[in-house]
């Protein structure tokens, strides 16, 4: 988590973990990542070694944190948790690898985020299960060569273009997260829906999966803001008209766009013409940092077809245009969503 998601409070981090799946089988969407990922870990456990290190890439909210949790768990292994931003001095990275037991798992969540002296020392850790400890300053600095227990690297990252090369190849299997369909959102809902105890109807689920941006986390705080309103002002039910009523006190539109999305497109559309315009530019535009808008918000509206990126910078599509209720100028890309959508 950490910056790049404000977004989420204390409060959602408690009902995340009580929401999260517990076993690869528990584990909604993601056919292709969780059928890999079976098989690796199989693998492994057939020949009795740790398996592969594993990087897990993809956009906010899509499960990645609870994948690697399950990793841990379907090894029978104990995971240590650490972030990119927390390894700021290799002496934190090697106190934490050197504390590892045989078999277990360090999970990085924000690995991209990474200093660089602990970064290097990763390299040797996942390579050659050893770590070069630096001992004294200066001219008499000697490195000591330390062993640690084989273990299982599992690194998280939104944005895994920012990896560095030698990183990337250290992993041996990386699981590509996509968004959601909606049908599986509705299955994320009604199953979020029983531990939570809200009275779900099918067309609610169905009208709150659509406006979830194809992510989990999202479908889940939007079931709960929904369920506020079912509670306070209706009978408790959450049908399809409750939950219109409800996001759109909460300004969640028909697509799921919420008020950064719609700034993002609103700035790109209205202040620079439809593009093309830089991330960064953009991103002044609206206030937020470009970091953000890279790795929050334009996933997801290039998904929508909304937005595309060029080598020129960012372009509003024919959709954009037509979802803000203006008319595009007429060599506009037509983008709209892909077939399945
Ligand atoms: N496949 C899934 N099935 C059911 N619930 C899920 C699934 N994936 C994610 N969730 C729900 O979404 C929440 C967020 O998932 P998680 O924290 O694993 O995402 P993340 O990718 O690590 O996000 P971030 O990049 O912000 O750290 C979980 O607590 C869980 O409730
Ligand atoms: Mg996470």
């Amino acid at each position: 988590m950490g910056e790049l998601t404000p977004d989420v409070e204390p409060e959602e981090l408690e009902v995340d973990a009580s929401l999260r799946p517990a076993s690869l089988t528990e584990f909604i969407g993601q056919p292709r990542v969780r059928e890999q990922l079976e098989l690796v870990l199989e693998g492994a456990r057939r020949r009795g070694d740790p398996p592969d290190h594993i990087l897990l890439s993809g956009p906010p909210g899509l499960g990645k944190t609870s994948l690697a949790l399950i990793v841990a768990t379907e090894l029978g292994a104990a995971i240590r948790l650490t972030s990119g931003p927390a390894l700021e001095r290799a002496g934190d990275l090697a106190a934490m690898l050197s504390n590892l037991a045989p078999g277990d798992v360090l999970f990085i969540d924000e690995i991209h985020r990474i200093a660089r002296p602990a970064e290097e020392m990763l390299y040797l850790a996942m390579e050659d299960f050893r770590v070069d400890v630096v001992v004294g300053k200066g001219p008499g600095a000697t490195s000591i060569p330390l062993d640690i227990a084989p273990f299982t690297l599992v690194g998280a990252t939104t944005r895994s273009g920012a990896l560095t090369g030698p990183l990337r190849d250290r992993f041996g299997f990386t699981a590509h997260m996509e968004f959601y369909e909606p049908a599986e959102l509705e299955l994320v809902l009604r199953r979020a829906a029983v531990i939570l105890g809200v009275d779900l109807h099918p067309d609610g689920g169905e009208e709150i999966a659509g406006r979830s941006r194809g992510t989990p986390r999202i479908a889940n705080r939007l079931l709960r803001r929904v369920r506020d309103f079912a509670e306070v002002r209706a009978d408790g039910r959450v049908t399809r008209r409750v939950a219109q009523e409800a996001l759109a006190v909460y300004d969640v539109d028909a697509l799921g766009l919420d008020r950064l999305d719609r700034a993002v497109l609103g700035a790109l559309v209205r202040s620079f013409g439809g593009g093309p315009v830089g991330v960064s530019t953009l991103a002044v535009a609206v206030g937020e940092e470009a970091g953000t808008v890279e790795e929050v918000c334009e996933p997801y509206l290039v998904r929508a077809g909304m937005l595309a990126r060029t080598p020129r910078g960012r372009v509003a599509t024919a959709s954009a245009w037509a979802h803000l209720g203006l008319t595009p100028p007429p060599d506009v890309v037509p983008g709209g969503p892909p077939a399945l959508f």
